[in-house]
């Protein structure tokens, strides 16, 4: 028997209800592979405001770097929407990402044959599309100094947030793109905004430099307008994306849409050591909180991300994105995915829908 202490954060909206569903799983996977997950639940979030007043409590922190990985679920709401900035939910994530040291954020865009036509895009856009996004997670205008709303001498206020990367910061995300791409296709595209920003000029610059290193890497640049439209146009061009954390940000949800829904796409995010983060791209969904509509296989499939990346235990990995597979295969939908002649289910029917499947396949 293996032993992994895995952190829970459920965090607000969707999260607890998605996080639930993943869990039962979990156990599944546990018995079926001889593994014994040790769970603790904390806080963070609009949740950890709510009850302590910080979004993200020293005790959390702790209780992350004791565990052998973190997952997370999703934070943020309206009700927490007009705190100040350092309490917002937000925030509480952000110092998760940087406590733990989570530099590299890695998003997977891959087409699932079953949701072609969940896409709004057409079927020979999609079809086979299978993107990997590396994303820098702890620098960029998330982190850069100065920052904040500043009074100018005539009393007007001025917003500011700076986007700076050192050379070390681009190298080591820039490493992690390549050694991606290597285990892909070998083609990697760096995104920038190098015809405009000094800090892209950089970016740019250490990138060419480190691909003298990997010459089985086919390199090419785009800036990140076009990056924008290319992937809507043709996102089958595309193999590994390295880009900073902002233009990450914004690609990641764009790639998402390409699969059908954002509620599909899950992420790990790492350092150099210690314990990983592994979280769905979406957000905590406001709107659909507390309706049992949230899909929850971005959460599932984050869980697959945190065993493979997080744990070492692929087979248990592949078992889980076996029967995501399965229970496509058999017609299962929620709402952000439907398709017609499809079985509409909700979050608890998707997860009893998956364990049905996990129990009927081999360990
Ligand atoms: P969102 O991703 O929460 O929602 C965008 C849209 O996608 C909504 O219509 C939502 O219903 C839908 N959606 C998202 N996940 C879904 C799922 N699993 N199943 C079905 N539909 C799903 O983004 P938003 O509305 O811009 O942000 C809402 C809150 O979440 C904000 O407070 C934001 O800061 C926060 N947020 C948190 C994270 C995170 O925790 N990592 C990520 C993004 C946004
Ligand atoms: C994400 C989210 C976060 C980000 C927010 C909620 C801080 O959009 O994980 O993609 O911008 O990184
Ligand atoms: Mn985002």
């Amino acid at each position: 028997t293996r032993q992994h202490r895995i952190t829970l954060l459920p965090g607000d909206g969707i999260g607890p209800e998605i996080l639930a569903v993943t869990v039962d799983v979990l156990k599944v996977i546990g018995k079926q592979f001889d593994l014994n997950f040790e769970f603790t639940e904390a806080l963070i979030g609009g949740a950890a405001i709510d009850a302590t007043g910080n979004p993200l409590p020293e005790e959390t922190l702790k209780i992350c770097r004791n565990s052998d990985a973190v997952l997370l679920a999703a934070i943020g709401g309206y009700k927490w929407d007009n705190l100040p900035r350092h309490q917002r939910p937000e925030t509480g994530l952000l110092g998760i990402r940087a406590g733990l040291g989570l530099f590299a954020n890695l998003r997977p865009a891959t087409i699932l044959p079953q949701l072609i036509d969940a896409s709004t895009l057409k079927r020979e856009v999609v079809e086979g599309v299978d993107i990997m996004v590396v994303r820098e997670l702890t620098g960029g205008i998330y982190f850069g100094q100065p920052k904040g709303i500043f009074e100018t001498e005539s009393g007007e206020k001025r917003g500011v947030n700076t986007m700076a990367y050192t050379e070390s910061e681009i190298d080591r995300i820039a490493q992690i793109g390549f050694e991606t791409a290597q285990k892909r296709r070998g083609k990697l595209c760096s995104v920038d905004k190098a015809n405009v920003l000094d800090v892209s000029q950089l970016w740019r610059d250490r990138v060419t430099l480190m691909a003298e290193k990997y010459p089985d890497v086919e390199l090419s640049h785009l800036y990140v307008d076009n990056a924008a439209m290319q992937l809507v146009r043709n996102p089958k061009q595309f193999d590994t994306i390295v880009t900073g954390n902002l233009f990450g940000d914004i690609l990641s949800d764009a790639a998402a849409m390409l699969t059908g829904s954002i509620g599909m796409l899950p992420s790990a995010s790492l350092g150099s050591d210690g314990p990983g983060l592994f979280e769905p791209v979406h957000g905590s969904a406001p709107d659909i909180a507390g309706l049992d509509k949230a899909n929850p296989l971005a959460q599932v499939l984050s869980a697959a991300m945190m065993l493979k990346y997080g744990l070492n235990e692929p087979e248990a990995a592949d078992q889980i994105e076996q029967a995501v597979l399965a229970v496509l295969e058999k017609g299962y939908r929620t709402g952000d995915i439907m398709s017609e002649g499809m079985t509409l289910v909700g979050c608890k029917g998707m997860g009893e829908v998956l364990i049905n499947v996990l129990e009927s396949l081999q360990g």
